[in-house]
């Protein structure tokens, strides 16, 4: 089958390149002509694990292009940014809409952006020509080429009974197909990423109260996840979540029930929580002019230089705001940060550390290297990732809802 997909940020180059795997002629188009140079000469404009390979293996299947093809399949996969209001910024979805429709005005037309519930239908009412589906995308960062070869589930959204099966057959898979309206899938995208955000919430909040009643909060996150009904999964107590999905899925998500007069109380705690544990971590540092502090990650998760949304960023602004020398270190990430190549530039004459990204380079640095470089070696594990397989040093660590006698021999994933 031959697809066009438009945009090329991490949905829709990982779509093109998951269906260039199964043997489908894919072309891209994205406005940015440079990125389509690169792409063409097999160079990925992001980091994520595998995709250079990709892109080499299926080359012969992938162009990348900034005109428009005449196709009767295309993929939507452009930005749909967070407004001022919270609500989701749809302008790049409709032009490209309009443009489909004025090149072939019975193409097939499916969303893969994610867009708020009604989009969809909306769409179909204003282009009836064309026809609709909506293909919500379920990829994590770090690890989007294994998602899309191996996914948990496809779910298509469509009333058009032969664009299901032309579907069915494009994202063939062993895993469950799930067939519903648009707009229910438009829902269960944000339903997932909501759901998430919840958990990961909710374990910093029994984090807090750890920290007060003396518990560890990564073995009630064990205890807790052993029950099927609760999961293991998205239990990791730390300084909040943070990237391109969460924080703008739940701004659109709950703008859009309020502008129903409608209020998503777990959801808009799981926000509030959010904010309020980056101030935990404020808290705990108790910044004042003239300190030190060496961020230690700044990505918003290991396995990628994204830095939309990270936690480390915020904090960083706060700190600085508050007169405190920040340094930081990340292994794939830019910043406007006093960045450092190494953890041991980073941390020198500091007073106080912050693991802000679990990267595995900073998981098993060993406390040498912070005593031997910091000026009082003090840590704060806002990942809760460091495991004690040797004695600590002269290492003062504070996890979150980690008592300090955690320091043990079991090494924490
Ligand atoms: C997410 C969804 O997982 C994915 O299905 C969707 O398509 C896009 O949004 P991603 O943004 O890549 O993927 O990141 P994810 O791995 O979900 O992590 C999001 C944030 O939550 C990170 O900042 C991470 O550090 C934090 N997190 C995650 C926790 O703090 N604790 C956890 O237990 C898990």
């Amino acid at each position: 089958m031959q697809v066009t997909v438009i945009g090329t940020g991490y949905v829709g180059l990982v779509t093109a390149i998951g269906l260039a795997d199964a043997k489908h002629d894919v072309v891209c188009v994205d406005l940015n002509k440079e990125r389509m140079e690169q792409l063409s000469n097999g160079v990925a404009p992001i980091t994520e694990e595998g995709i250079e390979g990709a892109l080499q293996q299926n080359q012969s299947r992938l162009t990348f292009t900034t005109e428009y093809p005449v196709s009767d399949l295309y993929l939507v996969a452009v930005g749909t940014p967070e407004r001022a209001d919270g609500s989701c910024d749809l302008s790049a979805v409709e032009a490209v809409v309009k443009l489909i429709h004025s090149i072939q005005p019975h193409a097939a037309v499916v969303m893969k952006s994610t867009i708020p519930p009604g989009t969809t239908e909306k769409l179909q009412m204003a282009y009836p020509s064309l026809r609709f589906a909506m293909v919500p995308e379920f990829l994590r960062e770090g690890t989007a080429i294994r998602d899309m070869r191996n996914p948990h589930r496809v779910i298509i959204g469509t009333h058009d009974q032969q664009l299901a099966s032309d579907l069915t057959e494009l994202f063939k898979t062993n895993a469950p197909i799930v067939h519903v309206d648009p707009t229910t899938a438009e829902l269960t995208k944000y339903a997932a990423n909501s759901f998430l955000a919840v958990k990961i919430s909710f374990i910093n909040e029994i984090a807090r109260l750890a920290d007060i009643v003396g518990a560890d909060v990564e073995d009630v996150a064990h205890g807790i996840g052993l029950d099927p009904r609760i999961g293991p999964a998205f239990l990791k107590a730390g300084a909040g979540y943070g990237g391109s999905c969460f924080p703008k899925d739940i701004a659109a998500l709950t703008t859009l029930a309020q502008q129903h007069g409608e209020h998503l109380h777990v959801i808009e705690a799981a926000d509030r929580t959010n904010e309020a544990q980056l101030e935990y971590v404020l808290q705990k540092i108790a910044p004042k002019r003239g300190l030190r502090v060496a961020l230690l990650g700044l990505a918003f998760k290991p396995g990628t230089d994204d830095l939309r949304d990270a936690p480390a960023l915020r904090l960083a602004e706060r700190l600085t705001k508050m007169g405190v020398i920040v340094t930081g270190y990340d292994p794939a990430a830019k910043t406007l940060l006093d960045q450092k190549d190494t953890i041991e530039e980073a941390v020198t004459g500091a007073e106080i550390a912050v693991i802000m990204t679990e990267w595995d380079e900073i998981k098993h640095v060993t406390p040498r290297r912070l005593t031997d470089n910091m000026k009082t070696a003090r840590l704060i594990d806002g990942r809760n990732c460091w495991a004690f397989v040797e004695e600590p040093g002269n290492v003062q660590y504070e996890g979150i809802g980690r008592p300090n006698k955690t320091f043990s021999n079991n090494p924490t994933s």
